[in-house]
């Protein structure tokens, strides 16, 4: 059985090994936003699949005004779960996440129609959403995907593909940026320096 302890554990460790900036456990555990809406929806999940929706919905409200992360209680969302910054996350009721997957601040995953249907979009293993991006509809990203900062994506992308742009454009993605992608310290430090003539 997969105990709440080694999940928090799993959880301090993706933060060590997704941001730069991590530094020791219990200083992450109590600055890490994104930890924080993580573990309340995963109380807020389990009330809400019990028929407790209204508690469980005061819990994400809660939850949305402490950190600005708003996750619909209904939204399952799986193990190793990353927010780097956290803030005006909107993850909406029927999205679905796999495991390892990564959003950046600014991140909606939200409907197009106002049915109760399947509207919003499924994650699948290790897709990494950049900032800003807005991903539309019950579309699904396949497993290992990127979408970068500030696109619109409406269409389902292909596993191992990168979309950017308005409305996003979807391209294979090389397997030497897997590492890059999935580390923001490509992004700040010599890992991109080293890799790309800047
Ligand atoms: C989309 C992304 C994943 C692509 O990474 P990549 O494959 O290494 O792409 P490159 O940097 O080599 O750029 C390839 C091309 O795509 C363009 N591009 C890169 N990111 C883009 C984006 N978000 N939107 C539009 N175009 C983008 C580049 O300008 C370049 O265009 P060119 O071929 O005309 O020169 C990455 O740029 C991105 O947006 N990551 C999100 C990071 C993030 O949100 N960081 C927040 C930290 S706080």
């Amino acid at each position: 059985m997969f105990t709440i302890a080694r999940m928090i554990r799993e959880d301090l460790q993706n933060a060590r090994e997704h941001d730069p900036a991590a530094r020791g456990d219990v200083e992450n555990a109590i600055v890490y936003s994104g930890l924080h809406a993580i573990w309340s929806h995963r109380v807020a999940h389990a009330l809400w699949v019990r028929g407790h929706k209204g508690p469980a919905r005061v819990l994400a409200q809660v939850t949305r005004f402490l950190t600005g992360i708003e996750i619909h209680p209904g939204a399952t969302i799986g193990r190793r779960f990353f927010i780097d910054h956290g803030m005006g996350i909107v993850i909406g009721e029927t999205a679905e996440i796999g495991d390892g997957v990564m959003l950046y601040h600014g991140v909606t995953l939200g409907g197009q129609v106002l049915t109760q249907t399947k509207r919003h979009p499924t994650l699948e293993d290790g897709v990494v959403v950049g900032s800003g991006a807005k991903v539309l509809g019950p579309i699904t990203i396949g497993a290992g995907s990127a979408i970068g900062a500030n696109a619109v994506v409406t269409k389902d992308v292909p596993p191992n593909h990168i979309a950017v742009g308005i409305p996003a454009k979807n391209r294979p993605r090389n397997p030497d940026e897997q590492v890059k992608l999935v580390d923001p310290d490509a992004y700040i430090t010599g890992g991109f320096a080293a890799n790309y003539e800047i």
